[in-house]
């Protein structure tokens, strides 16, 4: 049963708690009568529900349910009333990308370039689309053991501004997450591709290297960092980067947005060719193959 004491949200039964966030909780739900499962983002009845949590939830089901793309989440359905607000989606059971981080990223390169060229394709959709995502990290991808991909949470995507409302330099709510978010973000100001390539960049650096572009002690420090200091080259971290896709990370990190590539599809057309690691990185041992290695009097 759920934390709300509930078996039903709407005319779906809860049936799995995936994850419980600050303001939503996640779960696997079948509808009634029905033998399939969905995933539902669920806002429950109380302190948080409130009318602007209901409205964020809304705007993500507006921007997702018209992305049909195959590396991005299949938005389903919305509904709103006692049970609280919800959106449901497919369901993809599979850790997201920052929790596979955490499990060690060298355990991840012999997969990069598929990860990544799918990550890439989803995000470029996105924009084609009009939108811009503002929230492109690795806790927002999940990803199969066979390099399935989805791009998931479009709860503060934007549109792109377009003819003269691009001229104006319009302001947006500062939203996102520090550790991925571009100078032009941090300032406030309406943003279009080129910021979500940014974050993009910060993510390929953090999976390439196993650290951020940028960390501190403080938020302030942070955004700071991110508005003025140059990121530790990656092929000092990382030194079986090619160096041309190295240079072309730190491009994806410039400062200006003009600075940087204008769409992913310049960084997706490097990994097609093959040009991310010289050495390509070996899949990690099963405990079984690590156990006979350990036992192969050769090896002692
Ligand atoms: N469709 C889904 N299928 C399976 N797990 C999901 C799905 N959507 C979200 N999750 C899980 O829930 C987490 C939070 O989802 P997200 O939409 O990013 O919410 P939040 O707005 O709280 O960040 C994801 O990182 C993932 O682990
Ligand atoms: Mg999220």
């Amino acid at each position: 049963m759920a934390a709300g004491g509930k078996d039903f949200v709407g005319p779906y039964r809860l049936f799995h708690l995936i994850r419980a966030g600050a303001t939503y909780e996640i779960w696997a739900v079948r509808p009634l009568g029905e033998n399939v499962a969905y995933a539902m983002k669920w806002l429950p009845p109380g302190k948080n529900f409130t009318r602007q949590a209901t409205n964020d939830l809304k705007h993500e089901y507006t921007v997702g349910k018209n992305l049909v793309h195959r590396s991005i989440i299949r938005t389903l359905d919305f509904g709103t009333g006692k049970d609280g607000s919800y959106l449901t989606m497919e369901l993809f059971k599979t850790p997201n990308l920052k929790q596979q981080i955490n499990e060690g990223v060298e355990r991840l390169h012999y997969r990069l370039e598929d990860i990544l060229t799918e990550a890439a394709l989803a995000v470029e959709e996105m924009h084609k689309a009009g939108w811009t995502h503002r929230d492109i990290k690795p806790d927002n991808f999940l990803v199969s053991d066979e390099n399935e991909v989805r791009l998931i949470d479009f709860t503060i995507a934007r549109r792109i501004p377009k003819g003269l409302s691009k001229l104006l330099s319009g302001k947006a709510p500062v939203q996102g997450t520090y550790s991925y978010m571009s100078p032009e973000q941090i300032r406030g100001k309406e943003v279009d591709a080129r910021a979500d390539i940014y974050s993009f960049g910060c993510m390929v650096y953090e999976l390439m290297t196993g650290k951020l572009p940028f960390t501190a002690s403080s938020s302030t420090e942070l955004l700071n960092k991110h508005l003025k200091a140059r990121p530790q080259e990656l092929s000092v971290l990382q030194p079986n980067v090619q160096a041309d896709f190295g240079k072309l990370v730190h491009r994806m990190l410039a400062k200006e947005p003009a600075d940087r590539p204008e769409s992913l599809m310049e960084f997706y057309r490097e990994l097609k060719a093959g040009r991310c690691f010289y050495i390509k990185p070996k899949p990690p041992l099963t405990p079984e193959e690590e156990a006979a290695q350990q036992n192969d009097p050769k090896k002692n």
